[in-house]
């Protein structure tokens, strides 16, 4: 049938099925803040919306976002230094990357890759293994950070063999939330009451003899997954001779290390891999985040090729855990292709380690102003922590009875208040760490230049002059507002 007769018979035909109230494209871009609020409360998350509300991030919509910002439906300007848990390493709407994306659908190429070899998964397989050091050469293709680190788990447990299924993993990791991950992701809110992959065994991050332990007295241990900086964690890194000495109790131990970068690397620390600052070179590995280039969603198990041929190598195999629908997507890996294209062309990882430290510096100066407030700044370019007192005991006693008042997540905790502060009254948005509330983690694009970091530092030595006591005060009171 040729378009033209299928127009015809669409226009003459009613269809049978009903159309149900759908709301159309533009319905949605014109969605207003109140229907919005009343269609998450029904259909999405009534309760993530009470977060929202309590920090004054409900007040936003995006109208638009372009390179270090977004703007809302007032226009005003929004800076970035969340950037999406560092989802957004070229900012927004990067041009090169919407261009790439939208001469592919105009030429009309194919998305679904299941039939036929890609090309564009394999240029985009290709690029990544050469992005990668060693022998991680072999390359599987997901949608998320979740599906590649169960796409990595996976690999090293068939490589590991039937005999070794036990895997370490650290106090305080996040490796997502689907069920295989969470029973290795250390946090009791998302592992709740689901029943885990059992007898894996947790060492506190950082802590080598407990992996030798580990490793010296069960045999049954074949993995270790560790993020190379933990992001969920707040910011926590562990020196070179952590990961010198690990690389070589694996190998004496013939135990597969994974190392999640899905968070720390493509960039993010001023090194494509977090892992290459140490000179070490893991097993397997994963990205995820900016590989999509903040529009698609896209992320990539690489392995060693022996490990990787160990367990999918023969036609026998191969299809146990071979890429799933839209592993491999064609928009997907061409934005993909062109965002590592980008990062080099650039020069965005050398702008991430020099940036970053720039930033560290300049936050380093304003702990040395404000010691009562912030306990300590740490981290890699563009990846950084920023620790805060937990307050509760600081505030002068006629003031404690404001804070309860407040929701039991802000107690003593002084990240969400400043981040509030920060949004309301100066338009730079931050962002926060589900394990320890006293951390605010900033990723911004790694697009970030030094006029950012000042406008940045100069927006929170503003909120940080306040003292305690106002900035506390201040926000309470616009809750009870
Ligand atoms: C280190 C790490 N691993 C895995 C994940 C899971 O990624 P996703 O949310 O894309 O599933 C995340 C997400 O934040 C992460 O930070």
């Amino acid at each position: 049938m040729n378009s033209q007769v299928r127009l015809a018979h669409t226009e003459v035909s009613t269809p049978v099925t009903p159309k149900p109230a759908l709301l159309s494209v533009e319905d949605a871009k014109a969605l207003e803040l109140a229907k919005m609020t009343e269609i998450f409360t029904s259909h999405l998350n009534p309760g993530q919306l009470h977060f929202m509300k309590l920090l004054g991030f409900h007040k936003i919509k995006v109208e638009r976002a372009d390179g270090m910002y977004y703007y809302d439906q007032n226009g005003r300007k929004i800076l970035d230094f969340f950037g999406g848990f560092g989802s957004l390493a070229f900012g927004h709407n990067h041009p090169r990357i919407v261009a790439a994306r939208q001469a592919f659908q105009n030429e009309k190429r194919h998305e679904i890759a299941i039939a036929f070899m890609s090309q564009y998964a394999a240029a985009l397989a290709h690029n990544l293994a050469a992005c990668s050091p060693g022998d991680l050469d072999m390359v599987f293709l997901g949608s998320s950070g979740s599906e590649a680190m169960e796409a990595a788990i996976k690999v090293a447990e068939r490589a590991a063999g039937p005999a070794r299924p036990k895997i370490v993993y650290a106090t305080n990791s996040f490796h997502g939330k689907t069920k295989g991950v969470l029973s290795i992701t250390d946090g009791q809110l998302y592992r709740g009451e689901f029943k885990l992959v059992e007898n894996n065994v947790r060492v506190p991050f950082g802590d080598i003899e407990a992996i030798e332990n580990a490793f010296r007295s069960d045999p049954q241990i074949g993995v270790i997954v560790l993020e190379t900086v933990q992001g969920g964690g707040g910011i926590i890194q562990a020196d070179e001779a952590f990961w010198k000495k690990l690389r070589q109790l694996c190998d004496q131990y013939g135990v597969l290390w994974v190392a999640d970068e899905v968070q720390c690397g493509f960039g993010r620390t001023g090194k494509f891999y977090a892992f290459e600052h140490y000179g070490v070179v893991p097993d397997v590995t994963a990205l995820a985040k900016s590989l999509g280039g903040g529009k698609a969603a896209v992320g990539a198990m690489i392995a060693r090729r022996e490990v990787y041929m160990k367990a999918y190598g023969t036609p026998k195999t191969a299809m146990i855990h071979a890429m799933a629908t839209f592993g491999g997507i064609g928009e997907a890996c061409i934005t993909s292709i062109e965002a590592l294209n980008v990062l080099y062309d650039e020069g965005l990882i050398d702008n991430s380690a020099e940036v970053g430290d720039y930033l560290l510096e300049r936050l380093r100066a304003l702990q040395a102003r404000y010691p009562t407030l912030l306990k300590e700044v740490r981290g890699k370019g563009m990846m950084v922590g920023l620790e805060f007192h937990d307050f509760s005991q600081a505030m002068p006693m006629v003031l404690r009875p404001l804070l309860s008042v407040l929701d039991e997540k802000l107690k003593g905790s002084l990240p969400g208040f400043i981040g509030s502060h920060l949004l309301r009254d100066h338009g730079v948005l931050v962002a926060f760490t589900e394990y320890n509330r006293n951390v605010i983690r900033l990723e911004p694009p790694l697009i970030c230049e030094r006029s950012h970091v000042d406008d940045f530092i100069t927006a929170l030595d503003e909120v940080l002059s306040r003292g305690i006591v106002k900035i506390v005060r201040d926000f309470v009171t616009a809750q009870m507002k």
